[in-house]
Formats: structure tokens, sequence, C-alpha cells
């Protein structure tokens, strides 16, 4: 009995020996796999309402964007409302888009408005300069419009300054706004549309410093007033006017255009594109990549933060009270085309590294709520960092629609200051913060927090500190995937999806998360 009692207590013995052992091997591969850091959500320091426009799209006439990923037609197969395909308008309404650009980009400079209105099999085909192919204008203003009202999107139209005229803008600006019983509002009418639109935001041109005329600042200036006199308020519509402003470090048009036209704008853009390389000869694959383009393109996309607030010091010169907002109209990843594909249509794939550079960018923005008003991801469907894909009747979600939708509880909320400490990701040289953090409180008191690790290798463990509130429970969702370059294909098309996000602690007062690798984290404190 005594010799059996024994063996037991040695068999027991080993097994409590081996617990340990697993759970000191366990903690030593996760201190190995991940990595330490502080959060503070300053609560006491609420800033700037975010504009729930910094969640904007744009949809240009360009490659299978409008035609094929809006619009099929009313005698299209395809199951649509007024020719705008169903599914897309579904999937896009989960997104709360709050305002949509249309019709360029570049088109919109060579877009004369009258092509497209009327009866559709009485349109003029046109050549796309810009892109290529010919547009049949089947898709114009009443049904761009139509499509705003479907998604509940306010309307951001940019005027034709390029090959257009301050009258041509001025009509198509009574056609769609005015109540009266004008010539122009009654075409509107005989076309179908009996009510007056509102058109929230109207912009002068387009890159007017590149494909929409090449001008120099000082010259554009000029004609951004001239134009701006020119649109004019019809009924009760109030039009913000915008005009264009510089890109990436072109500081120096935003210094002429706030000198000489401040006063006569609403918002002035800034457009940025994130290239792997920064090459635009050889951007870099959309898809095919390792952790060097990985790393180059989160460390490039980072530079935004730069960007706004360089250009934004240049506004504070001119305009301290910050009237006049930054709308940073076009952003997103920029790759080579699809092999395979025609180049002009700027088809590309979308993958995990996207869904973090739309993290990294969103952050960046509800940061900046106090001068940012506005933001439009360039594109919407199939046209670079686009939320959804279309293989004619196909569609598919990428993992960019899902960062949209996550985030788009920080519409309207006021943004919370996130102070941060973690360590540097660092890789050839090149560094970026391993963490990046937004914070908002809602008019329902609720506090949104959104963190993305960069780090494609180990996780973080993140003790957070709320300076001037507490919270009593937790609850979120997490994208990650197991690869870098996972994506969401016409075949696989739930590869990269949401999950519930279980990886917090709540003991009192004390928040401690495990952020998984390469992922982006959105919580619902409260
Ligand atoms: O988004 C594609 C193009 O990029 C736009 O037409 C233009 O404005 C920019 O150069």
């Amino acid at each position: 009995m005594k010799a059996t009692k024994r063996h037991k207590n040695r068999k027991g013995a080993f097994i409590c020996f081996c617990v340990l052992c697993a759970f000191l091997w366990l903690s030593l591969a996760h201190a190995q796999n991940s990595y330490q850091a502080a959060l503070t959500i300053r609560l006491d320091q609420p800033g700037a309402v975010i504009n729930r426009n910094i969640y904007g799209h744009f949809a240009e006439h360009l490659g299978r964007l409008v035609y094929e990923g809006l619009w099929v037609g009313e005698d299209s197969p395809i199951p649509n409302t007024r020719g705008l395909r169903n599914d897309v308008v579904v999937a896009l309404k989960e997104l709360h888009v709050p305002v949509l650009r249309w019709p360029g980009g570049c088109f919109a400079d060579e877009y004369h408005w009258r092509d497209g209105i009327g009866p559709r099999d009485k349109r003029p085909r046109r050549p796309n300069a810009s892109w290529g192919g010919v547009d049949t204008n089947a898709f114009g203003t009443h049904e761009f419009l139509d499509l705003c009202e479907m998604l509940g999107a306010d309307a951001y139209i940019n005027g034709n300054v390029g090959s257009g005229s301050p009258q041509e803008m001025m009509e198509w600006i009574e056609y769609m706004t005015s109540d009266a019983g004008t010539d122009l509002a009654n075409l509107r009418r005989k076309n179908g549309r009996d009510k007056p639109w509102k058109i929230p935001y109207f912009a002068v041109g387009n890159e007017t410093w590149g494909c929409g005329g090449n001008m120099r600042p000082e010259f554009y200036a000029d004609v951004y007033r001239q134009y701006a006199t020119f649109i004019k308020n019809h009924s009760d519509n109030k039009i913000q006017k915008l005009a264009v402003g510089g890109y990436d470090e072109n500081y120096n048009w935003t210094e002429v255009l706030m000198s000489q036209a401040a006063k006569y704008m609403d918002g002035l853009s800034l457009h940025y594109y994130t290239l792997p390389t920064g090459n635009w000869q050889k951007k870099g694959s959309a898809t095919e990549f390792g952790e060097n383009e990985w790393h180059a393109t989160l460390v490039r996309t980072l530079r935004m933060d730069e960007y706004i607030r360089k250009h934004s010091a240049i506004m504070d010169k001119y305009d301290p009270q910050k009237r006049v907002g930054l709308l940073v109209d076009e952003w997103g990843t920029w790759y080579d085309s699809d092999p395979g594909r025609d180049m002009g249509a700027l088809y590309q794939q979308n993958t995990l590294r996207d869904a973090l550079v739309a993290g990294i960018n969103l952050n960046i923005f509800n940061k900046h709520a106090d001068r940012v008003r506005m933001a439009n991801i360039a594109q919407m469907v199939n046209v670079l960092q686009a939320m959804v894909l279309t293989a004619k009747e196909k569609m598919l979600l990428t993992p960019t629609y899902h960062v949209f939708r996550m985030y788009r509880v920080h519409q309207g909320a006021t943004m919370i200051p996130v102070e941060l400490n973690a360590p540097e990701y660092k890789l050839n040289e090149a560094s970026a913060p391993s963490l990046h953090a937004s914070a908002s409180r809602d008019s329902a008191g609720r506090l949104h927090l959104s963190v993305v690790n960069l780090d494609p290798n180990r996780s973080s463990d993140i003790t957070v500190t709320i300076a001037g509130g507490a919270i009593r429970s937790v609850t979120g969702e997490v994208l990650t995937a197991s690869a870098m370059n996972a994506m969401n294909t016409f075949e696989a098309s739930n590869a990269v999806k949401v999950a519930p996000f279980s990886g917090y602690k709540l003991s009192g007062s004390r928040l401690t998360l495990n952020v998984p690798s390469k992922s982006v984290v959105v919580l619902e404190l409260k």
C-alpha cells in the first residue's frame, strides 16, 4: 500500500513539474514573441470633434469603378436599383459613407456635365482622355446624386477648370440646386428630378498643378478667385467652396493659396499617396512582398502626419482661427498595376498591409481633427485602395473595407488624445513606431480606442491607463491574418475577416491588452 502511495506522490510531483515547465516555456515563448507598451487615454484633455467627413470616399470615372463597380444599368442581369448595383450599395451602406467625391480626379477637368443628363440613349459617347476607353455618360449628375441619396452621403463635386469655364460651372450648380422657375431648374425637372438637390461641397478643379492644367500657384490663386465668385447659393443650398491644394511636401502651393485666396475658400485640399518604394516608375507589388516592403510602406504612410502638420502650420499663419479646413481628398496606397491588367484602370488587390495603412491614416486624421475636416480615400470600388472589388456579378470586401467599418464609431465623436510608450519597429535602418492609436468619445459617452500593431512578428502587451475617467466594460473587434499579404479573393472571400477581440483583462481599474502582431483592433470602453 505504502509503495503505491509513494509511487502516486512521485507521479503527482512529476506532473506538477511538467506543468510548471510548460508554463515557463510558454511564458518565455510569449515574452520573445511580444513586446511591452503603455498607452494613456487622456480623457481629461478632450480635443476637437472628428468631422465625419474624414471617413469620406472618392469615385472617379476610371477603370471599372463607375461602370461595373457602381453602375450596371437598369437592364443588367446583376440585381440593381435604377441601374446601381444592389450588392455594392448594400455593402457601402454599412460604412456610413458621409461624403462622396465625384467625378474626379483628373477626369473632372475634362468632364462636361451636360453630356451626362437627359435620356441615356441620347447621351454622347466621349473618350476618357485621362484614363482611356469610352465613357458612355450613362452615369451622370442624376445617377451620382441618386447614389448619394441611397448611401445617405453628402455630395462633393469637383468642377471643371482645366477645360471648362466659370459659366459652365455656374450653370451646373444652378441646374442641381435651384428651386426657381428658371430654364435650367425646369430642365432638371424635365429630366425627372423635381426637388433641387443639396450640394454642400464644390471644388474649383483638381490637381491644377498637374493634370488639371499645369498651373503655377500664383496663377491658380487668381483662377480660383475668379471661379469661386461664380459659385452661387440657390434656394436654401449652402455651398462650401474648396480650392485645390498641394501634395506631399509642396508647401509653397499652400503658402501661395493661403496668402492670396484664403478668404474666398472654405477648404484647401492635400493629396498624398503611399507607394512602397516612393518611386512612381516602380511603385511595388500589391500582393507580392516581404517584410522589407511591409516596413517601407508603413514608414511611408506615416509621413501623412508630417505633411498634415506642416501644411497646417502654414494655414495657421493666415487662418489662426482654423476657419478653412484641410481636406485630404485623395489618399491611400498606389501599387504597380496587377500584371496582365490594363495599366490605365488602376485596379489593385488589397491585403492586410492595406488594412494597416488605412488604420494608421485614420488615426492620423482623427488626431488632427482640429484642421482636417474631410478625407477621401482613393478610391471606392475597383481602383487603388478600394473598399470593394468586383468581377462582373461577383463582389468581395477588402481588408480596407473592414477597417472603415470598424472605425466608423469615430465619426462625429470628440477626439481624445492618446500617449503611447512603445518600442520602435526598426528595419534596414528605418524606424516606425510599433504601435499607432487614436481614441474618441461619442455623444453617448462611450470611449472608442483604435490600435494598430505594425510589428508583423510580435504581439503587444499594452497596459492602458485612462486619465480622468474609469471604465467597467470592454468589447471590441480585431482584424488580422496569418500572412502579411493575406487578401480576400473571389475564390476565398473571407480569408481576412473581423473577429471578436478577447485579448483583454480588466480587473478593477487595471486594463491590459494583448494585441496580435500585424493587426488592427477597435475597442469600445464603457
Ligand atoms: O486617384 C487617381 C488620380 O490620382 C486622380 O485622378 C488624380 O487626381 C491623382 O493624381
